[in-house]
């Protein structure tokens, strides 16, 4: 499901090519991008783009298709012995997409995994035995991990396959670009699973672009006694066979790829109801005890009523469920995973408010490029703020006026938080300034403008993408005024903007 707005980013998955083939690396992608055909001649086939051209993570997500939903199947060994981080992943991706353009060849990212056989539409494709076949590229330098798989017959533009890929290898602990833990991150009792920005392809084949969402089902068998838990609901009860136990669940709401999770451990789930009868399913580490668990357990008490003040701020909860992966393992942060936020440790009322926030404000309606970031988590935690004066612990003006005496103090206003740069997606800045543009919006153009307009944001582009300047024009419409130098001001500009 994309919304195809990829065409300007072609040039630039071009260029990333050209870089990578002057590295030195050989792959099918080497002929030259689908040319346009003579007018009034059918278009000629070609490979999709190996990147969708993002400009941070250009080999990121690729061009030519449209992923329609992903089926998981993965079997995983966590680790032997606890204190060496390798778990063992045997999986099979049945992978349904649609063509946008006419293909004979197109790729998936996939990262540190080794693939064993590709099949499109139940015919095998033979590695190296001729055009329909597949190649890999792993190229950590350059941040190239493709694989290519030659399509014949070739597929044509609007015509949909199914491509089955079986993989596998040992699990580590892959780092993203600013030496972060994510992805597939195996722990001492499994693994958690938490791909922002672009660690989705260390565990899956994949379209890895936020803009392209899809629908999953996730099968994942572990050995008897470990819980694996996806995003999404159950699909059955889990089966047990000789001593390997598979866990079904379906995703039946569109989803980036950065925002699935298949997190296994010594989980004890728990089931519970918000609003309007939503499920709600929390798995909870059982190494997370004392002060953590009773903070935990507090927190994830107040998930019906997050979800009752934010739906009567922004509109109906976007999704089928909701719920917690609370995790006694730590990769420092939690993330916004769909439906069921990963945290690390503890869940505090703060960050389940936060990571409950992104579920309109990121998830929903995902940034089109990395650079849109400010959208996620300006909003998550301006969230932040709201609900703790709803609990009467602080107000908004006060939580403003430190933020803003906090980014002056620590000369933090040089951050164009529009496009902060590939190592800054997740710099203090881009919270706080966030967060801080957004109230000072809502104090130039008034709260029924203000909320009228988020709403209008999460409407237009629910199950989407959009970006800075798509949220600029909401706002501008919703007050009926020209904000852009606002904007520049808040969100560019290098010096601390004048205060409403
Ligand atoms: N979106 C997450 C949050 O604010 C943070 C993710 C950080 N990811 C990373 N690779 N450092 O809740
Ligand atoms: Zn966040």
């Amino acid at each position: 499901m994309n919304n195809l707005t990829k065409a300007r980013r072609i040039a630039a998955a071009a260029m990333a090519l050209m870089t990578a083939c002057a590295a030195g690396i050989t792959s099918a992608q080497a002929a030259p991008q689908g040319d346009p055909a003579p007018q009034g001649e059918p278009a000629r086939y070609g490979p999709g783009a190996p990147g969708s051209g993002d400009p941070y993570f250009p080999s990121a997500g690729n061009g030519g298709y449209d992923v329609l939903h992903y089926d998981l199947d993965l079997r995983y060994s966590p680790p032997s012995d606890p204190a060496v981080p390798a778990g063992k992943l045997t999986a099979e991706a049945t992978i349904t997409l649609r063509a946008t353009q006419n293909l004979d060849a197109l790729n998936f990212d996939l990262r540190g995994l080794a693939v064993t056989a590709v099949d499109v539409d139940g015919k095998d494709v033979n590695h190296g035995a001729g055009p329909s076949d597949w190649t890999q590229v792993q190229d950590d330098a350059s941040r190239t991990w493709e694989l290519t798989v030659g399509l014949r017959p070739k597929l044509k533009a609007g015509q949909k396959a199914a491509i089955t890929i079986d993989y596998g290898g040992t699990t580590g602990r892959p780092e993203d670009t600013t030496g972060a833990l994510y992805g597939w991150v195996t722990t001492a009792d499994g693994a958690m699973v938490v791909s922002e920005p672009d660690g989705a392809p260390t565990w899956y084949p994949v379209n890895d672009d936020p803009e392209d969402k899809a629908t999953y089902s996730f099968h994942i068998t572990v050995p008897e006694g470990k819980t694996a838990v996806a995003n999404g609901l159950p699909g059955g009860k889990p089966e047990t066979k000789a001593g390997w136990t598979t866990w079904t669940w379906e995703a039946r709401d569109p989803m980036a790829s950065y925002l699935a999770t298949a997190s296994i451990g010594d989980f004890t789930l728990s089931y519970g109801k918000g609003p309007h009868g939503l499920p709600i399913i929390n798995a909870v580490d059982r190494g997370v005890t004392g002060p953590a668990l009773e903070k935990t357990n507090a927190a994830l008490a107040l998930q019906p009523q997050m979800i009752a003040f934010l739906s009567d701020l922004f509109g109906p909860y976007p999704f089928e469920a909701f719920g917690a992966i609370v995790d006694d393992d730590s990769v420092d942060y939690a993330l916004e995973t769909q439906t069921r936020p990963v945290y690390s440790e503890v869940a505090d009322e703060d960050t389940v408010v936060h990571e409950l926030g992104h579920q309109w404000f990121g998830n929903s309606v995902s940034p089109a490029d990395w650079k849109d970031i400010w959208l996620n988590e300006g909003w998550a935690t301006y969230i932040q703020w709201l609900w703790a004066e709803h609990q009467g612990k602080s107000t908004v003006a006060k939580q403003f006026t430190d933020t803003v005496a906090d980014l002056d103090s620590k000369n933090l206003w040089g951050l164009n938080i529009a496009d902060p740069g590939r190592d800054n997606l997740f710099a203090e800045q881009v919270y706080h300034r966030g967060a801080a543009a957004l109230h000072a919006l809502r104090a130039k153009i008034g709260d029924q403008a203000f909320f009228a307009g988020a709403k209008e944001w999460l409407d237009r582009y629910s199950n989407s993408s959009a970006t800075t300047e798509d949220f600029e024009n909401v706002m501008e419409e919703a007050s009926g005024r020209q904000l852009d130098a606002f904007f520049n001001d808040w969100l560019r500009e290098g010096d601390r903007p004048a205060m409403p």
